[in-house]
């Protein structure tokens, strides 16, 4: 069968790359949607059970940092836009192993860039280079105020948001020297279903339910702003489209929350779903030792990506995280699955023989 664009999504089986897919195989019957994934402990297959039998998709497992690999993905199946989300994403996690961040995020991106660049040297008339970035590259806000936008300096803390903004650079570098036409997004915090949960809002919901702690981290003052994950998969559609070559758009839900507020909405969802009383999760809260240079406050201005493409959030939070709560509650299966390991040793099996 021939398609009318191939198109390479790296980090596919991921939170925000399931859903990415999802849209893309269903919205594009024409594309061949290519989903790149190393099934890293992130990584996921039950996330994509309704697309994997879609005559446009097709699974590799296999690492962004292989560079044979890349490259025959690119010969074989002509790969004409990239769609880049492979990534080690959690600040804690890259708090205790840096170099897995620097190997993934900035390494990865290289080998993909550089595939690209030489995949399409000499014709580089459509193609795209789409990069998912994150807005934790720009550092932490006053909490009195301000937004980020695109302008706004590069000011990384973690090891995981200075792994994010190095690439970003490879990205413009690579925009800027050999003329390969790419886009960035800078994403705020994103909640939905599918999420691994060492993320707040999974881990809190399954231990509400599971009457386990709730470790808050410093003050529970910390400030993030919470888009729903369809939102940004649409966002990132819109920019793979139509986003302009060179640019970066912020994308954002223009909603901020402090942890803790944002938690006694969850205490709340969770207890009425439950059929639990008024109140009856509030002592499952503590206030542990804070995440070392944990960012005060995010806030995205996303002005751009308004005007200039006409994107705008649609759910409000009270019902997103409504149909949040309910989608973790109603899929317990895939959460413990997701706890237990045992989707890890099911993949090792299936995979071994590759
Ligand atoms: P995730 O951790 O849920 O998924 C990452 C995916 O990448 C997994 O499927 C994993 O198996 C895969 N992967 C990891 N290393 C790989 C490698 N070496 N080769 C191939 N695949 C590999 O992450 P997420 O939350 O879905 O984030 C996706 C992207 O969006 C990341 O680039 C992240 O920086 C960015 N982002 C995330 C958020 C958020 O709130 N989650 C917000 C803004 C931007
Ligand atoms: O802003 C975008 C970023 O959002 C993405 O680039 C990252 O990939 C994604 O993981 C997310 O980073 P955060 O560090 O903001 O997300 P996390 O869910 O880990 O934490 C949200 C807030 O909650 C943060 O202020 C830390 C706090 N927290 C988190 C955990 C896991 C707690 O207080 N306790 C916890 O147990």
């Amino acid at each position: 069968m021939n398609f009318e664009r191939n198109i390479l999504i790296t980090g596919g089986a991921g939170f925000i790359g399931s859903h990415l897919v999802r849209l893309m195989v269903e919205r594009y019957p024409t594309y061949r949607i290519i989903n790149l994934d190393l099934l890293t402990y992130a990584g996921n297959l039950a996330n994509l059970k309704d697309v994997e039998g879609c005559a446009n998709y097709l699974f590799v497992r296999g690492d962004v940092c292989d560079r044979g690999l890349v490259e025959e993905i690119f010969e074989r199946y002509g790969v004409d836009g990239v769609i880049h989300l492979a990534a080690e994403s959690h600040v804690d996690r890259s708090i205790r192993e840096p170099f897995a961040f620097a190997r993934t995020n900035i390494m990865g991106t290289l080998t993909l860039l550089d595939v690209a660049r030489r995949g399409w040297e000499g014709r580089m008339e459509g193609k795209r280079f789409h990069h998912i970035s994150t807005d934790e590259v720009f550092g932490a806000l006053e909490m009195s105020g301000g937004m980020f936008t695109e302008q706004t300096k590069y000011d990384p803390h973690s090891p995981y948001s200075a792994s994010k903004a190095s690439s970003d650079h490879f990205v413009r570098a690579y925009h800027d020297t050999y003329g390969l036409p790419t886009v960035i997004t800078n994403c705020s915090n994103n909640y939905g279903p599918y999420q691994f949960p060492e993320k707040l809002i999974p881990l809190f919901i399954n231990n509400i339910r599971q009457r386990k702690p709730l470790p808050l981290y410093g003050r529970g003052e910390n400030v993030r702003d919470w888009l729903y994950v369809e939102d940004h998969a649409r966002a990132i559609d819109l920019v793979f489209h139509h986003g302009r070559v060179g640019e970066s758009y912020n994308v954002g839900g223009n909603n901020e929350w402090r942890n803790i507020d944002l938690v006694r909405v969850l205490i709340k969802t969770v207890d009425r779903l439950l059929g639990n009383p008024e109140g009856y999760s509030d002592s499952l809260v503590r206030f542990v030792t804070d995440r070392p240079g944990h960012d005060a406050r995010y806030a995205i201005d996303s002005t751009k990506l308004q005007k200039e493409l006409g994107w705008e959030p649609s759910l409000q939070f009270e019902e997103g995280i409504k149909k949040t709560v309910r989608w973790y509650l109603d899929n317990q299966e895939w959460m413990d699955s997701v706890t237990s390991g045992d989707y890890l040793r099911y993949y090792e099996e299936m995979y071994s023989g590759r």
